[in-house]
């Protein structure tokens, strides 16, 4: 089965099964500047999770682009990729445990669907601990469903639970299923440790909210969450060892074996690491990522660069970035349209940052030999010192990490330390905070998020009625901690109209008026009165929130679920933007009362 059939397969299967299909989320989050990067199905639909109503319904269905950087140093193994595409059905609080199993079985093993055989299957679920009992009910399923006793580990919080961990938010244990990839017959039991056990599914089962004392509540609304993941299903569905044997990464090698005249480039760590970076680059470009410095922008030119040099490694000196990003597009543009869209500027940026790297590349390289061969024998500790490692990031573009990984190739480490001070406070901040946060996963302070837009919306009403319709959003920044709001104004916002606007948008928040989302062409919303129409990369459906009889602003969320849930509003700061633009700055307090 090629990767387009299980595509497919999974999508009719859950539409025949009243799920809508939605579409793939952008890689970088819409709204939420606590993560680089879209990690799973979940993180776009958080609000939905936590209560908002979701406008295709409430069984959903999806294939979702991930982006994962944590592991990144371990790409060019057979498992570990930066860009993934990810399966999901999603309940909002409908169907739970039963159905969600029922389900994933008949689709693994059912003979229209994947057909897997049941010998090769096994399940694990939560064991139960302190805070929670073991998922009797997820075990009962499985039993009742044929699956062997021996074949239902019981797997404590750190494989069987997925949420923040250890942070507040909607959680819960899950039931994940895996696929017996060695000989048969398969053993009797499942090990966790045997690797040949691999994992091919994942059904969450949202069923409390962690609370800051640590405490588990149950949640109103239960949800169902799943992930399986394209590139993986695809091989054990074909019996490859890995997903670069399949046809999803054959077009990238068999251009890279022209490029490089390797034969088999996709059995090396260097071929697989230019396939893969690639790959995941151009899903970023496709999504409006440029290589730059910072955040999401350091992530990408951090990929290409490294491409580049394991390129180098198999011999290429001419251009081949772009040919590649032509490949990625041609096999995924009919799914993922955005890449068609893009193809012009992907194709000439990426050669625009592959020429710059390019020229300095050699001289660098040239300059780090000289460093470390005048290294005096005689010194143990072999250490690049941190502003050599700064030198070589400002005169040659080599980003810190590359200098760290030619160094470990020498026997070298590096003063990160000392890297981090050269490279002077201000950037050193974007960077740990780039670093920071796409080790992370999912936006530990998502509800802080959403809390936050929903009373950037009674902000921006409560002035207009406050100032006048002059005011429009000039642009807006949240992070989870507080919101900062730019509008047109020519005048400074006087002390009492300041309170005024907090007296407004506190009296929203005391009548704790529901947050609703509707889905509409752009022409309904602009007749339907909804304010917000600044000409951002909308498409040709806009979704708009409504705040009871208060609010109605076009916007991609995410939102709070109501707005009792926000605490009190605080306006911290006001000040000139720029000319004819005001900014405030405010925050939200906890508790209902100040
Ligand atoms: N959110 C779950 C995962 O990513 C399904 O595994």
């Amino acid at each position: 089965m090629t990767a387009n059939e299980l595509r497919r397969k999974y999508i009719d299967f859950f539409r025949e099964r009243g799920h809508a299909e939605i579409r793939s989320a952008p890689l970088v989050p819409e709204n939420d500047p606590t993560v680089l990067f879209t990690t799973a199905g979940m993180h776009p639909l958080v609000p939905f999770l936590l209560g908002a109503r979701h406008p295709a319904g409430r069984r959903l269905v999806d294939v979702q682009k991930c982006v994962r950087t944590g592991d990144i140093d371990e790409v060019g193994d057979a498992v570990h990729l930066t860009f993934f595409e990810m399966l999901g059905n999603w309940s909002l609080g409908e169907y739970f445990k039963p159905e969600a199993i029922a389900w994933s079985f008949e689709f693994l093993t059912g003979a229209a669907w994947l057909n897997l055989p049941l010998d090769r299957l096994a399940v694990s679920v939560f064991a139960g601990d302190a805070d929670a009992p073991f998922d009797q009910e997820a075990f009962d399923l499985w039993r009742g469903l044929g699956i062997a006793e021996a074949r239902i580990a019981r797997l404590p919080k750190k494989d069987n639970w997925w949420g923040p961990a250890g942070q507040t938010g909607p959680c819960g244990p899950d039931t994940e299923m895996f696929y017996w990839t060695g000989p048969l017959p398969a053993p009797a039991g499942f090990e966790s440790s045997d690797r040949r056990w691999v994992e091919i599914w994942n059904d969450v089962f949202m069923q409390y909210n962690k609370q800051a004392d640590g405490s588990f509540v149950p949640l109103a609304q239960k949800n169902v969450d799943t992930g399986m993941g394209v590139e993986r299903v695809t091989a054990i569905l074909q019996g490859k060892a890995s997903c670069y044997e399949t046809e999803l990464f054959a077009g990238l090698f068999a251009a890279i074996r022209e490029i490089t005249g390797v034969a088999e480039p996709h059995t090396q760590r260097s071929g697989r690491i230019v396939a893969e970076h690639l790959r995941a680059a151009t899903f970023l470009m496709g999504d409006g990522v440029r290589p730059g410095n910072v955040d999401q922008a350091y992530v990408l030119r951090r990929l290409i660069r490294r491409a580049i040099r394991e390129a180098r490694k198999m011999g290429v000196t001419d251009l081949f970035t772009a040919r590649l990003a032509t490949v990625v597009i041609d096999q995924y543009g009919s799914v993922y349209g955005d890449l068609l869209t893009h193809r012009a500027a992907i194709v000439q940026e990426i050669e625009a940052e592959e020429r710059q790297f390019a020229s300095t590349l050699e001289r660098g390289i040239r300059e780090f030999a000289k460093l470390v061969d005048s290294f005096p024998e005689q010194v143990e500790k072999k250490v690049i010192g941190g502003r050599k490692a700064f030198y070589l990031y400002e005169t040659f573009g080599f980003p810190i990490e590359l200098t760290i990984e030619m160094a470990a190739e020498r026997g070298f480490s590096v003063d990160q330390a000392g890297f981090d001070e050269a490279y002077g406070k201000h950037q050193e901040a974007s960077r740990a905070g780039a670093e920071r946060k796409f080790k992370g996963g999912l936006a530990d302070q998502s509800d802080n998020t959403a809390s936050l837009h929903t009373a950037t919306h009674l902000l921006h009403q409560a002035l207009r009625q406050v100032l006048g319709d002059h005011v429009k959003q000039a642009g807006s920044n949240i992070t989870a901690e507080r919101l900062r709001f730019d509008f047109s104004h020519a005048d400074r916002v006087l002390p009492e109209q300041l309170a005024e606007v907090e007296r407004i948008v506190n009296a929203q928040i005391d009548r704790d008026l529901p947050v609703d989302c509707s889905e509409l062409s752009y022409d309904e919303a602009a007749a339907s009165g909804a304010i917000g129409l600044f000409a951002e990369r909308y498409g040709e459906r806009v979704k708009v929130y409504s705040i009871g009889d208060f609010s109605k602003e076009i916007c991609g969320g995410p939102h709070a679920p109501h707005t009792g849930c926000l605490g009190r509003f605080k306006i911290s700061k006001e000040e000139s933007s720029s000319r004819g633009v005001r900014r405030i700055k405010a925050v939200l307090i906890s508790g209902s009362a100040e």
